[in-house]
């Protein structure tokens, strides 16, 4: 990757230019190379550094009161990180040591990171290679009430899922579905999870994804966006009755440069951008766009395009099936937009501008899109004769005689 400013991001040697629609999950929310966020980092680096993770710090201290004061009900402790998965990895240790309780259920095809706990929570291709899985997990299909309820019992410490997984194609869960998983939580006695790595900090046109559920979890995973796109710092919040499993040692858990003073002035100024109602209005009014401009490409690209998985700017290109993704997202390079298919589900490609895209640019976005649907439909085509072709070899090649 070359230059990048805003939206845009350039081929390492200058010759492409694209329209970031995938933004690394929520990196750049603000978009790249976020002046109000720069000048804040080359302030800081005058007067601070990453600081003493042993010490009281009025940084951390202060972030984690605007945290506070942006979760609803008494989600009021916050632990930082510096990776997404080391922020799940603690929020699952914190659920097993409050509960007593070993056992973790999350969704099949959902994803939380590479590290420890977080990989056995997600999908056995990227543990097996590395012989990690764990006693205690288990995964089930999301959006599925009997599926969970049959998993679910007084053994299980936790339920994590992403509010809307990403990697699953952007499916959004019924709101009964959300609101369920809540009840059962509360029936046994297990902790509720929710992920917001990518569908917090206004991506879903509210500040935080679960807010559209009318749930409280009882702990919260933020990152990716946190960082300003500029540095890395992630979160884990936890309910206050929660925060009692470190009174005995505070030292059980540490992070030597989780809640770098100067992560915690950028998120600072990331967190209060992201909650102003002028902000979420606009992400809102953006949303509206690419909804009545997709509805649009719906009638030209009838029976290839399918619809669009949306909640705000969380969105998901749904088409016919999954060898449409990869070729959409061919046919998008080529027209200058960076998008990426959904890993576990291929019939959708992921759709996550930045938060701060202007209405100009949307348009911009939707004419390529346009285009970029044209060619995907005959590259579809060509990829399918070929499939059919390798098909008709391999039954003439398995033949005996
Ligand atoms: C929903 C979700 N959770 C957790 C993670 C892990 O974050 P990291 O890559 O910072 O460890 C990711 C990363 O893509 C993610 O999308």
């Amino acid at each position: 990757m070359g230059n990048r400013e805003g939206s845009y991001i350039n081929d390492f040697d200058g010759t492409k230019e694209l329209i970031n629609l995938h933004c690394n999950g929520g990196v750049f929310n603000l978009g790249h190379r976020n002046t109000e966020i720069i000048d804040i980092l080359k302030k800081s680096v005058d007067d601070l550094d990453i600081g003493n993770h042993h010490l009281m710090s009025r940084e951390r201290a202060g972030l984690a009161a605007l945290l506070s004061n942006l979760m609803p009900g008494d989600l009021n402790y916050t632990i930082f990180g510096v990776s997404g998965g080391e922020a799940v990895d603690l929020a699952l240790k914190v659920a097993r040591g409050y509960t007593n309780r070993t056992n973790i259920i999350s969704a099949k095809g959902g994803y939380h990171g590479h590290t420890g706990l977080a990989l056995a929570a997600g999908d056995a291709k990227y543990r097996e290679p590395f012989k990690s899985s764990m006693p205690g997990f288990k995964q089930v299909t999301f959006n599925d009430m009997d599926a969970l309820a049959n998993a679910a019992d007084n053994s299980t410490a936790a339920i994590i899922l992403e509010t809307i997984p990403a990697t699953l194609g952007m499916k959004i869960p019924d709101k009964e579905y959300i609101r369920g998983v809540r009840s059962l939580c509360d029936e046994y006695g297990i902790l509720l999870i929710m992920d917001e790595v990518q569908t917090g900090l206004g991506r879903t046109g509210k500040l935080w994804g679960f807010e559209h559920f009318d749930i409280i979890p009882d702990i919260v995973v933020i990152g990716k966006g946190l960082s300003g796109g500029i540095y890395p710092i992630t979160a884990t919040v936890i309910r206050k009755p929660l925060e009692s499993i470190f009174h005995k040692d505070p030292f059980i858990h540490i992070s030597t440069f989780g809640g770098s003073e100067l992560g915690c002035r950028i998120a600072q100024r990331v967190l209060e951008i992201s909650s102003s109602s002028d902000f979420l209005n606009n992400v809102n009014k953006i949303a509206e766009q690419f909804d009545q401009g997709i509805k649009k490409l719906l009638d030209t690209h009838k029976g290839f395009l399918i619809g669009l998985r949306q909640m705000g700017l969380m969105m998901g290109i749904e088409m016919k099936d999954e060898l449409c993704g990869p070729v959409l997202t061919k046919a998008a390079y080529d027209q200058g937009l960076l998008m990426v298919y959904a890993n576990n589900d291929k019939s959708v490609v992921q759709f996550l501008p930045p938060l701060t895209i202007t209405n100009i640019e949307v348009d911009i976005v939707l004419k390529k899109l346009d285009k970029a649907l044209k060619s995907a439909r005959k590259l579809r085509k060509l990829y399918g004769a070929k499939q059919k072709m390798d098909e008709i070899k391999s039954i003439f090649t398995g033949r005996k005689g």
